[in-house]
């Protein structure tokens, strides 16, 4: 009983304190600990981002070496999860098996799991940054048949990750350093956002005091949805779908048609009222990276390039303000790299395990109290349980 405010969606609950990331929807504003996200872009790299989104500051050089070096001190995982994931069907979506493998790291590291030492969250974040991209190659060679390649310590972050996803025993893969820079950026632009769907169920999970893999596997469950993470992967299925300019008006038209559940993929942010700024960074970097590939006039980008003009255009689009998001210009430079569309989304929760991690252990470290929201009871009054059925 008692008072309590009906908020469906949330849109007007703050849930906890934060001093991580600072966001402005309406002014198109996003700072990490203060830093602006085009700032860190330009100036960073993914692993100094994560420095500063989990202790707060930015490194000095020798930190900076010493947090590189004990990520890469991790970067390798339990040889027996090879045989869990030879367990999975092939065909199955890399997320569904990305679900399995983080939930069930608990399993394979039990040790270094007090919450409320901070030295074994130190640990458990990372080992949860360095083997994510492992374990996100690996689940991308199964699903082709290859072997799992190992983790290469002599690489950088992005580097080591596009190794372990293109190259093979028989051949080594020569990273493209535009490539890589772009897949870095990729990783910061979506390292954290604050209060999101999948970052409250973590902090929301974390809440119960449940470990910190299981809750990192929750978020991993609520990104995967189309209306979160799950967006980079449907804007690639819809610029498919499209397929040619000569469509596009038929798919506006379909968008705005509220007997049509159809929505454009990419446009449209709960918090963002205005230009996402991680979308600014990303439509540049799609630029350098097409050019890089020589592919400025691909078909897919045309469509794309025609949709962004029409939203800053059309009063539909403009005055709901729904401009295009980061996801709608990420999924295009992931396809010009050569990484399939299935493994989009995990890319992304990837990335955002670092905010994951970092939120957790921000709510770990100060008071907090088990999340228990209320609910407006819509169901029956006590009505009596029938003798004579
Ligand atoms: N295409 C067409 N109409 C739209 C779209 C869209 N993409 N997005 C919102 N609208 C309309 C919606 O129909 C509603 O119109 P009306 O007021 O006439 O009923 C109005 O705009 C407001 O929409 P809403 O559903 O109340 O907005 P929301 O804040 O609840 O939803 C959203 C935000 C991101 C779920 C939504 O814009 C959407 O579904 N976008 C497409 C999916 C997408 O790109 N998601 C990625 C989000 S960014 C990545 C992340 O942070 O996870």
């Amino acid at each position: 009983h008692g008072v309590f405010t009906y908020d469906p969606g949330f849109m007007s609950t703050g849930s906890c304190e934060s001093a991580i990331t600072y966001i402005d929807g309406e002014a198109g504003v996003l700072l990490h600990r203060g830093y602006k996200i085009a700032d860190l872009a330009e100036n960073s790299d993914y692993l100094e981002t994560c420095y500063l989104l989990l202790y707060g500051e930015l490194p000095s050089a020798t930190q900076k070496a010493e947090f590189v070096e004990t990520v890469k001190n991790h970067t390798m995982v339990a040889e027996s999860m090879q045989k869990f994931l030879d367990g999975f069907r092939n065909d199955a979506h890399p997320m569904a098996i990305m679900v399995g493998l983080v939930g069930a790291l608990s399993a394979f590291y039990q040790d270094h799991m007090d919450i409320n030492d901070p030295k074994h969250r130190e640990i458990a974040a990372f080992r949860l940054i360095s083997k994510m991209p492992t374990l996100a190659a690996m689940c991308y060679k199964y699903s082709k048949g290859q072997p799992t390649m190992y983790p290469r310590n002599d690489l950088s972050y992005a580097e080591n990750f596009l190794h372990m996803m293109f190259a093979t025993p028989c051949e080594e893969y020569k990273v493209n350093p535009v490539f890589a820079k772009a897949m870095d950026r990729i990783f910061i632009l979506h390292a954290d956002h604050e209060q999101n769907a999948s970052t409250s169920t973590v902090r929301l999970a974390g809440s119960s005091g449940a470990n910190p893999f299981a809750c990192i596997a929750a978020g991993f469950v609520t990104l995967w949805g189309p209306a979160h993470g799950g967006a980079n992967e449907a804007v690639l299925n819809m610029l498919e779908e499209i397929g040619d300019e000569s469509n596009i008006d038929e798919f506006i038209a379909k968008a705005k048609d509220k007997n049509d559940p159809f929505r454009l993929m990419g446009f449209g942010h709960r918090v963002y009222k205005n230009f996402d700024p991680r979308a600014k960074v990303m439509r540049e970097t799609c630029d350098q990276v097409l050019a890089e590939l020589g592919q400025s006039d691909d078909p897919m980008l045309k469509i794309a390039k025609r949709l962004e003009q029409i939203a800053l255009e059309d009063p539909y689009f403009v005055e709901r303000k729904l401009y295009p998001n980061v996801d709608f210009y990420s999924g295009i430079i992931m396809k010009a790299i050569g990484i399939p569309t299935s493994m989009f989304t995990v890319i992304f929760a990837m990335s955002r395990t670092i905010g994951w991690i970092s939120h957790w252990n921000e709510m770990i470290s100060g008071n907090y109290k088990i999340g228990r929201p209320r609910q407006l009871y819509v169901g029956h009054t006590e009505r009596d349980y029938p003798t004579d059925k």
